[in-house]
């Protein structure tokens, strides 16, 4: 068995749990902003947005984070003999898809405390409106590791 291979399809299998949860949490939002402050609907969303970042999201975040991080460590050890890849455009832009990505978990792990102190100021719109946003950072970071564009 490859190690490797076996690292790939784990950051995988972490970043698929990682992007539901990234997806969902705005929806939930969404519905939530309708919601009175205090009611059992309130009550209800505040446990849903909980477990989700808690139990899913934070642990799938570390673990692509830990996995992509491997996955670097044998590239520049072992399969590449060095860090120059880490320069290379298709890189870059995977890089820049972490920093965006890692940013909006923070983002949304912090409107989830407002909603949790009754203080959300966002709209059902606002959160239908950005909710593709993660997915256009995925698509970015998919396709720069499976074409390397830019050499
Ligand atoms: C959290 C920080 C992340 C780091 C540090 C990271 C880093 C890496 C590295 C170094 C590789 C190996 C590239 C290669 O040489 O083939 C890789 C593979 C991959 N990454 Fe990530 N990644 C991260 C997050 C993500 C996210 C959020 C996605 C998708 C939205 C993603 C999708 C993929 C895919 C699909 C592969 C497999 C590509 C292939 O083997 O052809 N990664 N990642």
């Amino acid at each position: 068995m490859n190690v490797y291979d076996l690292l790939r399809g784990l950051h995988i299998l972490a970043v698929i749990a990682w992007m539901a949860g990234i997806m969902y949490l705005p929806r939930i939002f969404a519905y939530h902003a309708d919601v009175a402050p205090g009611s059992e609907m309130d009550r209800t969303f505040q446990v849903m947005e909980l477990k989700l970042y808690r139990i899913i999201m934070g642990p799938a975040m570390i673990l692509s984070l830990v996995l992509g991080l491997a996955l670097i460590w044998v590239n520049a050890t072992a399969r590449l003999g060095g860090w120059d890849f880490l320069l290379k455009p298709w890189m870059l832009a995977k890089l820049a898809g972490v920093v965006f990505l890692i940013g909006w978990h923070h983002f949304l792990g912090a409107a989830r405390k407002r909603f949790a102190a009754g203080m959300n100021t966002r709209s059902n719109r606002f959160w239908r409106a950005t909710n593709e946003l993660p997915f256009i950072a995925a698509i970015v970071m998919v396709l720069a590791v499976t074409l390397e564009f830019g050499g």
